[in-house]
């Protein structure tokens, strides 16, 4: 089955963008996914065809006008198949995307994303419409047409069938909590280095639990944030027990 991607955006020239590449766009030509750029310029109310205003309240630049974000929004969504497709704006307001949030988005045959530019979208348009906002860091771009390319990608290479091997997938860096062990080629010695005398040993079991060493050692020195909520989670204290409190475990936020 397709998955169905949808962008609204100020510049619909920046898209398929990166994704036109590669695999990416091998996927995109093999029918794995597809894109719907709309331009949300073609739905500006007036001759000059405008799209923002000056911020209520006064302050610095420009946001976009919810009427007119409706009309692109409406025309989308007339012609999606599932009755309520995922609705996500790019803003460094929203959740941080990360890799395990990529596989709750394939789990949805059809989603939007709304890039911003300016200030930003007018607030009702988001709650109206019940919009997620979904951030790929902190730090801030000058609109989500990059940063929806990220999630993008990082999406469209778990679709089963893009990548050749699967087992590349289940060995890379966040897949187990864990960044990926090094890798080497040829020459076996290079400027005097040589490859680590397990990889060419050819004792499987022995290379792989090398190789789980190398991703637990990189992970706790490069990433100890990761490598602290990975440790097996402590037994709720007696009083969380009796509150019920014991699932409060955390999670993204986001909802799909
Ligand atoms: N738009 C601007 N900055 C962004 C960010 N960090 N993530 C997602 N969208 C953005």
């Amino acid at each position: 089955m397709t998955w169905k991607v949808t962008v609204l955006t100020l510049f619909p020239e920046m898209f398929p963008g990166t994704l036109g590449f590669s695999l990416a766009q091998k996927a995109l030509s093999l029918g794995f996914w597809s894109l719907d750029v709309i331009n949300i310029r073609d739905f500006a109310l007036d001759r000059h065809r405008s799209v923002d205003d000056t911020p209520f309240g006064g302050g610095a630049g420009m946001v976009l006008r919810p009427d007119v974000l409706e009309n692109a929004l409406e025309s989308v969504l007339k012609t999606t198949e599932t009755k309520n497709p995922a609705l996500f704006y790019l803003s460094p307001r929203g959740q941080v995307f990360k890799q395990e949030t990529a596989s709750t988005f394939l789990s949805t045959p059809e989603i939007i994303f709304i890039c911003g530019r300016y200030e930003g979208l007018d607030q009702r348009f988001l709650d109206y419409y019940k919009i997620q906002e979904l951030s790929i860091g902190d730090y801030v771009l000058f609109g989500g047409e990059v940063a929806a390319q990220v999630v993008l990608e990082t999406c469209i290479r778990l679709i089963p069938g893009v990548i050749g091997t699967e087992d590349s997938l289940c060995e890379e860096s966040f897949t187990k909590g864990l960044l990926e062990y090094p890798h080497y080629t040829r020459p076996f010695l290079w400027k005097g280095i040589s490859v680590p005398d397990v990889l060419t040993s050819g004792h499987h079991e022995a290379i792989r639990s090398w190789r789980r060493l190398q991703s637990e050692d990189i992970t706790k020195k490069k990433r100890p944030d990761l490598w602290l909520a990975k440790e097996p989670t402590p037994l709720p204290s007696k009083r969380k027990r009796e509150k019920g409190l014991s699932k409060d475990v955390q999670t993204d936020g986001l909802e799909i």
